[in-house]
This record gives C-alpha cells, sequence and structure tokens, in this order.
C-alpha cells in the first residue's frame, strides 16, 4: 500500500517519503477501495455484481442520498436500518415530517415538544464549549446576527443554573429572544437522557405544523448532545448507531462540521435530502459515501456540478425508474451504476 501511495504521489511529481504523508493524506483517499464483499447489501451494478456499503472500510461513515421526489429515498434508507440491524447497528431515524413507514420500525418513538428532552445535560462538552456551538447554530437558524456570544452567555448561564430562567429574564427584554426561549422550553424538560436514546433505536419527529426555526433547533440540539456523549464514550472504529436524518439541508451549516470530524466516534450521519444544490459542496467531498437517485434534468445537472459523470452514468440516473442509483465511495474515482435490491419491509 505504502508502494502505491508513493507511486501515485510520483505521479504527481511531489517529492516526499511515503511515511511523511501518511499524516496528511489517508491512503484511502488516493487509492480506489477493492470492493466490499460485505457490509449493508445494496443491490447489483451494470455487471450484475453484488455491491455493498461498508461503512467501516470508508475514511468517513458520514453520507449522502440525493434524489428528486418521490423516487425513493426514504425507503432506500429504511433498507439501510434494517441491513444494518442484522450486523448488530443501531439507528435513529430523525425525521421533521414523520413518515408512518419509519415509525413501524421503531418500538421507541420521540415526538419533541410533546416528549422533552433535557437539552441542558451534555456529557462529553464542556458547558461553554456547548454554549457556544449552539449560540453558533442559533444564530443562524433564527437569524439573530452577531447575537452569538450574548447567546452563548446566556445559554451557559442556563446550564450552571440547571434552568431556563435566565434565558426567560433576556426574552422579556427582546421579542427575538423570546422565540428562542419559546421554542426552548417547548422541547427541554425532564425527559430522556442523552445517554439513554444514544442507547436504543429511536425514532424522533415533530408534530405536524411546526415551524422550521423550531424543527431545526430540535434537531440540531439532539444532535450536539448526541456529539457529545458519543465522543465522551472515546474512539472506537465499529458503527454502533445508524442515523437517518430527513430534510438534512435545514441543518446543512452544522453538517459540514459533523461531516469533518473523524470517523472514530462510532456514529453514521446519512443525510436525505432533494436538494443537493442547498448542501454546502464540501459536504460531498468529505461523505464517505454519496447515493445519488434518480431525477430529471436540472436535478441530474446538480449533481454533475458535484461529481464528474461520465455521460453513461448520467443516464443511468437521468429520469430513470424507481431503483436505480449512482454509488460515490470517497476515494473510488469512479461511481457505480446500481440497481438497488431493497429489502420488502424497507417498502411503505
Ligand atoms: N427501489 C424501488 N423500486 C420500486 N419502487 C420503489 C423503490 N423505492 C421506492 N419505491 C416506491 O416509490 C414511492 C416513493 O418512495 P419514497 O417515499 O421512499 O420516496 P422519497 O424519495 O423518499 O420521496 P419524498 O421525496 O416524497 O420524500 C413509494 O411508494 C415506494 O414504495
Ligand atoms: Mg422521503
Amino acid at each position: 500500500m505504502m508502494k502505491g501511495v508513493k507511486r501515485v504521489l510520483e505521479g504527481r511529481r511531489l517529492l516526499v517519503l511515503a511515511g511523511d504523508v501518511m499524516p496528511l493524506v489517508s491512503p484511502l483517499s488516493v487509492i480506489a477501495p477493492s470492493e466490499d464483499t460485505s457490509g449493508l447489501f445494496l443491490g447489483e451494478d451494470d455487471r450484475g455484481r453484488r455491491i455493498f456499503l461498508n461503512p467501516e472500510r470508508l475514511p468517513n461513515m458520514h453520507g449522502v442520498i440525493v434524489g428528486s421526489t418521490g423516487v425513493g429515498k426514504s425507503t432506500l434508507a429504511r433498507h439501510l436500518i434494517l441491513e444494518a440491524r442484522q450486523l448488530g447497528i443501531r439507528s435513529w431515524v430523525i425525521d421533521p415530517h414523520g413518515e408512518e413507514a419509519y415509525a413501524r420500525l421503531f418500538h421507541k418513538t420521540v415526538v419533541f415538544t410533546k416528549d422533552k428532552v433535557d437539552v441542558l445535560h451534555a456529557p462529553g462538552w464542556d458547558a461553554l464549549e456547548y454554549a457556544s456551538e449552539l449560540g453558533r447554530y442559533v444564530e443562524r437558524i433564527y437569524g439573530f446576527r452577531g447575537a452569538r456570544n450574548m447567546i452563548r452567555n446566556v445559554i451557559a448561564s442556563c446550564i450552571r443554573h440547571g434552568g431556563l430562567e435566565p434565558l426567560r429574564e433576556l426574552s422579556d427584554l427582546d421579542p427575538d429572544i423570546k422565540r428562542l426561549y419559546d421554542d426552548l422550553t417547548s422541547i427541554h424538560g425532564e425527559g430522556e437522557k442523552i445517554e439513554e436514546l444514544a442507547r436504543r433505536n429511536a425514532y424522533f419527529t415533530l408534530p405536524l405544523m411546526t415551524s422550521r426555526e423550531l424543527a431545526a433547533l430540535a434537531i440540531q440540539v439532539l444532535l450536539l448532545l448526541l456529539q457529545g456523549f458519543m465522543r465522551s464514550q472515546g474512539a472506537r472504529h465499529r458503527l454502533e448507531l445508524l442515523i437517518i436524518l430527513e430534510e438534512a439541508h435545514v441543518l446543512s451549516p452544522y453538517l459540514l462540521s459533523l461531516f469533518k470530524e473523524v470517523r472514530k466516534w462510532g456514529y453514521s450521519i446519512v443525510a436525505v435530502s432533494q436538494l443537493p444544490r442547498e448542501f454546502d459542496p464540501r459536504i460531498f467531498q468529505l461523505a464517505g459515501f454519496v447515493l445519488a437517485l434518480s431525477g430529471p434534468e436540472s436535478y441530474v445537472r446538480d449533481i454533475e456540478a458535484i461529481f464528474f459523470v461520465t455521460g453513461d452514468e448520467r443516464d443511468h440516473i437521468l429520469y430513470s425508474p424507481r431503483g436505480t442509483a449512482l454509488f460515490f465511495r470517497q476515494g473510488d474515482p469512479r461511481p457505480r451504476k446500481i440497481f438497488l435490491k431493497l429489502r420488502a419491509e424497507a417498502f411503505s
């Protein structure tokens, strides 16, 4: 493998020793991975070979599923959950709109605002760091330009205080802060702790008619809590929790920072969206894998703006029937053209 790295780098006229490069360039990012024969079964490629998604062999376990409306993104996501279960991998689905076909795969459902989550109990985070991260995203979600530090300080103070009282005091003075306070109050409470939730399969959703801000805030808080908790559990290289994030574009800025995190914390976020252009393009570069389902010309053009695809690959997903996909893996120069073979239980 070292030889391979050296050869590739020499080909690029870079005069470095392979040993020096290792910390900078993962060998997986320059050498195409060999075909996986284990992991989550996806289907067959155009030559009839069985194709697997093996998150453990990718430099990054996070992934993206894109495709236009109704082409089978959620069905594919349910199939991944079922395949993962077979391998002893737990799963979460975070689904703002709520889809019965997902709910029936889970015993445990958390409906934000009805079921409370303790948003101030953040194991694995230093209080100020958690408050600062939350402040960063709250600023974006609510459009509070320049208020990040103030929000950080008040959230840190809520953590110290053990309740949202400091935020309430501030909200009396500022109607914008009141929106945040009302939303946080509706999510927060004595409910299940993140360490309990992280150890089980769970389905998270929101009631109908929830505002986009509240939905984004609830999901943001949940993922921040999870991020800290998984980190606090120490490094591991086995995938333990697969998280399907529907409508993932609502958290696009945060996804980038999640996808940047190294693979060692044992969880994988699979961002599902019909709007590839709403993601920061770097998400596609960081993702360990991307499954691009079919769609019309405008959608395929979006895919072509992100990846180099040949005419043949393009035709595979352009206006094609459900069940066709391009499967991109980080480090693999070419996507696979696949025909999905999904489990019957994945269909709605
Ligand atoms: N591989 C497939 N082969 C045949 N039919 C499929 C396949 N995948 C999904 N379907 C069917 O297509 C319909 C839409 O599927 P699904 O809800 O998964 O699409 P989606 O992309 O998530 O849609 P939306 O954009 O509305 O979220 C469903 O009736 C589903 O059973
Ligand atoms: Mg869907």
